[in-house]
């Protein structure tokens, strides 16, 4: 019986991840993300949120989530591969399980509103049926290449009766449309921001991690289960950071186990890249002090990646971390190989994943080609909203 919970001890971070992480913001938002952050800390000590939010991610998301062994992928690269299930859960990616946390604090804070930012739509799409289920009305910030390379998605979040509104700042992607929602969030202090990713300042990337915590916490039990032992190694895409997250919180304290990043590398050369980690310095973004792509200016820059996804050029200020410490190891992953795994994940398995996990799929591909090895995958999303898309 394989339990379904989040790590406790990811509510031991305060908002530091050594040098990185943080709150720089805003005077005005002082005193909100302060409220926020008392507000989830003492939610999480109560019984009676974590049966809700457990039972919803049971009931509702249908957790948890598979732990399929691939045998044909296996055969094919040399290594014993487990793909962690993220794409079936309700949605149709890991965004779901970060929503329903989210959405029970704001329910629980009164909040009137809710309004998200998303790239691939896969957050928005989660954020809105989180908000149809409680009742909260709620707006999606969405770049304006994204609300066109994801066209699916947009038209589910407005079928939730969600609100979607291109923007038109600035690169059109994903980093505009947190910048679009930022704005708003300062001028609609009643909102409740629901952030999709393991990004901005604190409280959010300690709650986002909380909430994600629990692919992590099922893939252990899950491998322990069928293997009697652990991985050698884990696999994940990192966009902002929160699947990767999710999976590797489960596996830090055990130095056995090797922990892979797969970064949207674009075509491989900088600046055309998403790859943050590999090719970006330590800079303030968005609220925190993480890694970022950067000019010769110190000035963020636009990222690229097929994956809308993964077209940020921030992350997570303990993905910094656990890359600055050696624990983890990251590594861009260009598009073109990201389309190849894409393609055969689909023909060798009948799975066909989101652009952004076939990140992580192709990676794994590469690292453990005839090593014979025992891996976890995490598949963070499916493949519908790519498919019309000429890859
Ligand atoms: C399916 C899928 N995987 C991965 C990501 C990357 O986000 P994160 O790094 O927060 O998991 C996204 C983002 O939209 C996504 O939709």
């Amino acid at each position: 019986m394989i339990e379904v919970k989040p790590n406790p001890s990811m509510l031991a971070h305060q908002g530091s991840y050594g040098e990185y992480g943080g709150a720089y913001i805003p005077p005005v938002l002082e005193k909100q993300l302060q409220q926020l952050a008392d507000f989830f800390d003492n939610e999480t000590q109560k019984a009676e949120f974590s049966e809700e939010f457990i039972q919803l991610l049971k009931n509702y998301v249908g957790r948890p989530s598979a732990l399929f062994h691939a045998k044909n992928l296996s055969e094919y690269v040399g290594s014993k591969i487990y793909l962690k299930r993220e794409d079936l859960n309700h949605t149709g990616s890991h965004k779901i399980n970060n929503c329903i946390g989210q959405i029970l604090l704001a329910k629980r804070m009164g909040a009137k509103e809710i309004i998200a930012e998303t790239g691939a739509g896969q957050h928005g799409v989660a954020a809105a049926t989180a908000s149809a289920l409680l009742g909260i009305p709620c707006k999606v910030f969405m770049g304006a290449i994204d609300v066109e390379r994801q066209a699916l998605n947009v038209r589910r979040m407005r079928l939730l009766g969600a609100e979607v509104i291109a923007t038109e700042l600035g690169s059109k992607t994903l980093k505009d449309a947190v910048d679009a929602a930022l704005g708003y969030y300062i001028e609609n202090p009643t909102s409740f921001y629901l952030l999709g990713s393991h990004v901005g300042p604190h409280p959010y990337p300690k709650m986002v991690g909380y909430f994600q915590s629990v692919i992590g916490q099922e893939a252990r039990q899950q491998i322990l289960a069928f293997e009697g032992r652990l991985p050698d190694s884990i696999f994940a895409s990192v966009g902002g950071g929160s699947n990767a997250i999710g999976l590797f919180s489960g596996f830090l304290e055990d130095k056995e186990v090797s922990i892979h990043g797969a970064e949207g590398g674009g075509d491989g050369t900088y600046p055309n890249t998403a790859a943050t980690l590999s090719f970006g310095k330590p800079t303030v973004f968005q609220g925190t002090r993480s890694y970022c792509l950067v000019d010769d200016n110190g000035e963020p820059i636009a990222s690229k990646s097929i994956a809308a996804g993964l077209d940020y050029p921030g992350i997570s200020p303990q993905h910094a971390y656990l890359k600055d410490t050696n624990r983890a190891q990251y590594y861009p992953v260009t598009d073109q190989e990201a389309i190849e795994a894409y393609k055969l994940l689909s023909r060798l398995e009948g799975i066909t994943t989101a652009i952004e996990s076939a990140h992580a799929v192709a990676l794994a591909i590469k690292l453990l080609k005839g090593k014979n090895e025992l891996a976890i995958v995490n598949v963070s999303g499916r493949g519908d909203k790519d498919v019309e898309r000429e890859m």
